[in-house]
């Protein structure tokens, strides 16, 4: 049998009644944007409100932890786990909680008795120190030396800054082949907290005043990953039987071995089986930039990037296959994941797609830039655009300069990010502008735009899009292409963001003649092959743009102003048109 079903069987024996694990996504609480811990979506019951399973409570809760993101990749942290935990609503209180946990991990698990111990709390000036706890613990054998009283800033719960709480007791066990000391030291990492009994007496309101609750609850909380690895007898969580499939596969896929590349490969771990969570989540979350969809397109792009550095082809159905071995391992466990499998690989396959468009791209663009710069710092500008043309999240942007000790200018990003949001918001806001001079001058601008429009929509949608047509008047241009969907803001943001770079970095457009074959051999893009003479015109924009075309252009990007797309719509099928303006 394994962890899961034990726990609740055993708290079933002392009279409790299983209850289903909350959604990852909190339903009515918009200030956190996940379930952190198993009490959480129990917040109005140990308040006082009574539950209709009665007043002893078991289950197994999904929680997503934020803080512990960055420190994804070493053995023990992952940012979605598993909470067991068994309540008491104003029921039983230290002593049934604090034997039944000790029975729990002694005759249960079979944990020998040298290889725990705790801690208690020692009081404050409003609570007093635990002896209840304290005598509790030692009438079941736990000496004197294996228990340690400690202050509010280790035995003190509550979840945030407000809400009920209250002294704890927790527990610890050797995780060492070292000699077991006789003396309980916390300090010593060799000792790992287990499971955290929580006494909440008390509610700590938003001014931080304490009040004694109407009810006397027990909360307690132990996480299933680490007591896994405890009974399996790693102390690398990933090599446990929750993961070792999953890591399997992705050395089957790469064709490297774990050992080699464990901090990858446990980041694409984590992260698709965080991602599998929230995708499959009933509150219907989609990669996004904000919020928790902000954090999911964080966590698939980040696994994307590992899986880059392990040489796995992006395009191949790895995260797939992988995603498929955590859904099997979970589906009997929570019925979301069962229901919404599809949606959840669509939601990665996608991502991945968006991504995978800009990714190779800004890498160059980001080691091209780390040669230039002469600091230690990569400048807000780099940071912003590899964000906002080539879709980096700024925590990745981080990660890739921290592997060459390099930092960024995060505050300086968050300005600019900030400005931007403004800018766009005034720019939408601004009328059509109209009656620019029709002298030539701009329908020559717009036409060398709908060049830059074209391969800014090549980097940021796919090189199948091909110009299907176009109309230019001195007021506004009008460019079709070929693509199967209607493009979303951030793909129209970050085409209208690659055309200003361009128009911004000042390129050379340049004309060359030559035969019609060899342009195309070259990679110059056309529309029409067989409208063309056999020698032809290609004119080419800096190194970012060659067409095959009968001009006018502008001699310089920068004649060109600033360019916004105004409208995306559908032309006809499988073809978009774009209305855009120089302003
Ligand atoms: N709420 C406590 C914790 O999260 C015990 O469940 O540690």
């Amino acid at each position: 049998m394994n962890l899961k079903d034990l726990y609740i069987n055993f708290f079933i024996s002392k009279g409790h009644k299983q209850i289903p694990s909350a959604p990852v996504v909190p339903e009515n609480d918009p200030t956190v944007l996940f379930n952190t811990a198993g009490m959480q979506p129990l917040i109005p019951y140990l308040m006082g409100q009574p539950h209709p399973y009665g007043t002893r409570l078991v289950d197994y809760q999904k929680c997503i932890r934020l803080t512990d993101l960055d420190n994804v990749g070493d053995k023990t942290h992952h940012t979605f786990f598993e909470m067991l935990g068994n309540w008491s609503l104003g029921d039983y209180f230290k002593e049934e909680s604090i034997t039944w946990s000790f029975e729990f991990l002694t005759q249960v698990l079979n944990i020998p008795l040298e290889r725990l111990a705790v801690t208690v709390f020692e009081g404050d000036q409003y609570i007093p120190r635990d002896e209840v706890s304290a005598n509790v613990w030692k009438s079941l054998g736990m000496s004197e030396d294996r228990i340690a009283y400690l202050g509010a800033e280790h035995n003190f719960w509550i979840a945030g800054e407000s809400g009920p709480c209250g002294g704890d007791t927790e527990i610890f066990y050797w995780r060492s082949s070292d000699p077991i000391p006789k003396k309980f030291d916390p300090e010593d990492e060799r000792w790992v907290e287990i499971w955290n009994n929580v006494f909440m007496q008390y509610h700590k309101d938003k001014n931080g005043n304490v009040t004694e609750l109407a009810q006397k609850n027990v909360d307690t909380g132990m996480g299933l990953e680490r007591v896994v690895a405890i009974l399996e007898g790693v102390d690398d969580n990933y090599q446990t039987s929750v993961w070792k499939n999953v890591i399997h596969k992705i050395e089957e896929i790469s064709g490297l071995n774990y050992s080699d590349y464990s901090e990858s490969m446990r980041i694409i771990a984590d992260h698709i089986r965080t991602s599998i969570f929230i995708a499959a989540d009933e509150a219907g979350i989609r990669p996004s930039n904000t919020d928790q969809g902000y954090i999911l397109r964080r966590l698939i792009r980040r696994a994307i990037r590992h899986a880059k550095k392990l040489n796995i082809p992006i395009d191949s159905n790895w995260e797939e296959e992988i995603a498929n071995i955590i859904m099997d391992q979970y589906e009997n466990y929570y019925q979301e994941i069962r229901k919404n499998r599809n949606v959840v690989l669509s939601v990665l396959k996608e991502e991945k797609g968006k991504f995978n468009r800009t990714l190779e791209k800004g890498l160059k663009e980001f080691e091209r830039e780390v040669k230039k710069i002469n600091s230690n710092q990569i400048p807000k500008d780099i940071a912003f655009r590899l964000y906002d043309t080539y879709g980096f999240p700024i925590e990745l942007t981080v990660e890739l300069a921290h592997e060459l000790g390099l930092t960024v200018d995060t505050i300086g990003f968050q300005e600019k990010f900030k400005e931007h949001q403004e800018k766009s918001r005034a720019g939408s806001e601004q009328k059509f502008k109209g009656g620019l001079s029709g002298d030539g001058e701009m329908e020559t601008k717009y036409h060398t735009a709908t060049h830059l429009l074209n391969a800014a929509l090549k980097v940021v949608i796919g090189p199948d899009v091909h110009q299907k047509g176009s109309n230019i008047t001195p007021e506004r241009m009008r460019f079709d292409f070929s693509c199967d969907h209607k493009l979303t803001e951030e793909e129209k943001t970050q085409a209208e963001t690659l055309v200003n770079e361009w128009i911004q970095e000042g390129l050379e457009v340049s004309i060359q003649e030559m035969p019609k074959q060899e342009a195309i051999a070259s990679g110059a893009e056309c529309m029409f092959i067989d409208k063309y003479p056999d020698i032809v015109t290609v004119y080419s924009i800096g190194d970012v743009s060659k067409e095959l075309c009968g001009g006018p252009h502008v001699k310089n990007t920068s004649e060109l102003g600033h360019f916004k797309i105004q409208k995306e719509e559908a032309s006809s099928a499988g073809v978009r048109r774009i209305k855009a303006i120089l302003e």
